[in-house]
């Protein structure tokens, strides 16, 4: 099976208005463990700082081909030998017309012309330029030596005109680069339930009892079941981050709200997913006033919350998936084991949370996989994202036993 970890995707980033966009794409990429190298035109470097993409991306920008000392050690033959897929994005007018000709008077422009490697550009330019017969025929010359093309989209574009001209957005342009780099669809036709965030409980109308998620690591397996073609439906607590477009989103405050959407959806799923941080107990009465000050102390009485992934564990037909999670300060393994037999889960995903490369808000997390057969599945501390790339591999195996297993019975 495909996988992303390995694999080295060269950005161009050319001078046009949306280059800002382009660091979302450098962000997404590297986060789900792509090796991106960032090359920019000297008039990119003018609208965005090449700083912003070393930070974002971890590598050293690359630009004019004899500018400084930095780049004479790079070598533009061997990058271009090293990438699984150049992504100009955005492409303007001038490198789509340079690319088409063959001119090489740039790093990025000499590149192009060196690699083997699949070429995706994402134009950005004002409308007429666009439509203009010499662009058009660049994009026709390009298309047919096998380059593929992005959007652009149409729209209110910067220039204020109205039309095709707008990049497509960076979400889209990253799916398009799974799909090149050979991420197959094997969560096509799957539905995946999917609870993330934290729970914020009542104590009084401006007070929460509350949690420290991010919902960063359940975001980041929405974002992998969507670009391997599963339905995403994502219940979530308040969080960090922004859910994926594509997923259908119900936001939620409390474990009792969290539990009563997924009691709804739980049927519909093929997989659920129990990333949340739920919260174990809630404040038994909330008042319905804002508690004052006093100099007297304050006791609250909590009560149990329901138990979410317990609940499903015990309903969940022959046919579905139930994996879990388990953050621990300590004791690791032996709390996740207890989860996994306990709630009658297919795997739990144990990560240890406090340390600062680890657990909530973190970009990266520090987890194993146990199985119901006994197997622990160690990880390096690995991007989230690449994280979730090793769920799904394992969700997809999963998925394809249970429907062995109910076809025999
Ligand atoms: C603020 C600003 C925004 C620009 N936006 C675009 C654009 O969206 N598309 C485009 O083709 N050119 C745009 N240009 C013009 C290009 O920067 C110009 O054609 C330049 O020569 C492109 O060089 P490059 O392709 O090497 O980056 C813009 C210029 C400026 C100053």
């Amino acid at each position: 099976m495909n996988t992303t970890s390995a694999k080295h995707v060269v950005l161009g980033v050319t001078g046009s208005i949306a280059a800002y966009k382009a660091c979302e794409i450098a962000s997404t990429l590297t986060k789900a463990g792509v090796k991106v190298t960032p090359v920019m035109t000297h008039s990119a470097k003018q609208l965005v700082g090449p700083a912003t993409f070393e930070g974002l991306t971890g590598n050293r920008v690359i630009s004019d081909m004899v500018e400084s000392e930095q780049n004479a050690n790079i070598d533009h033959i061997a990058l271009a030998k090293s990438a699984d897929l150049f992504l100009v994005a955005p492409a303007t007018a001038n490198i789509v017309g340079k690319a088409a000709n063959g001119i090489a008077d740039d790093w990025l422009t000499t590149a192009l012309l060196a690699t083997q490697a699949p070429i995706l550009f994402a134009p950005a330019m004002n409308t007429n330029m666009y439509t203009h017969t010499a662009v058009q025929k660049n994009i026709d010359l390009l298309m047919q030596r096998g380059c593929q093309f992005i959007g652009p989209a149409a729209g209110l574009l910067a220039c204020k005109t109205d039309g095709p001209g707008r990049m497509v957005e960076p979400e889209e342009i990253v799916d398009a680069v799974w799909s090149i780099l050979g991420r197959s669809d094997d969560l096509k036709g799957k539905h995946i339930l999917l609870t993330t965030g934290a729970n914020h409980e009542p104590i009084d109308p401006v007070r929460y009892i509350g949690n420290r998620s991010s919902g960063k690591m359940g975001f980041a397996i929405a974002q992998e079941a969507l670009a391997r073609g599963a339905e995403v439906t994502v219940i979530t607590g308040p969080a960090d981050v922004a859910p994926p477009a594509k997923a259908k989103v119900i936001q939620v405050e409390t474990a009792q709200e969290m539990s009563n959407a997924v009691m709804v959806h739980m049927d519909e799923a093929d997989v659920v997913i129990g990333a949340a941080a739920v919260a174990d107990y809630r404040v038994a009465q909330p008042a319905t006033q804002k508690h004052k000050r006093s100099t007297q102390s304050l006791s609250i009485e909590l009560c149990e919350n329901p138990d979410i992934i317990g609940t499903v564990g015990a309903q969940k037909r022959p046919e579905q998936l139930v994996i879990g999670f388990a953050a621990e300060t300590n004791d690791l393994i032996a709390h996740a084991e207890e989860k996994l037999n306990k709630k009658n889960l297919d795997l739990i995903v144990a990560n240890k949370v406090g340390t600062s490369n680890s657990g909530f808000g973190a970009e990266t997390t520090d987890a194993r996989f146990l199985f119901r057969d006994g197997t622990i599945e160690e990880h390096p501390v690995l991007p989230k994202r690449s994280l979730a790339d090793h769920l799904m591999n394992h969700i997809v195996a999963l998925l394809s036993k249970t429907a062995k297993t109910s076809v025999t019975h």
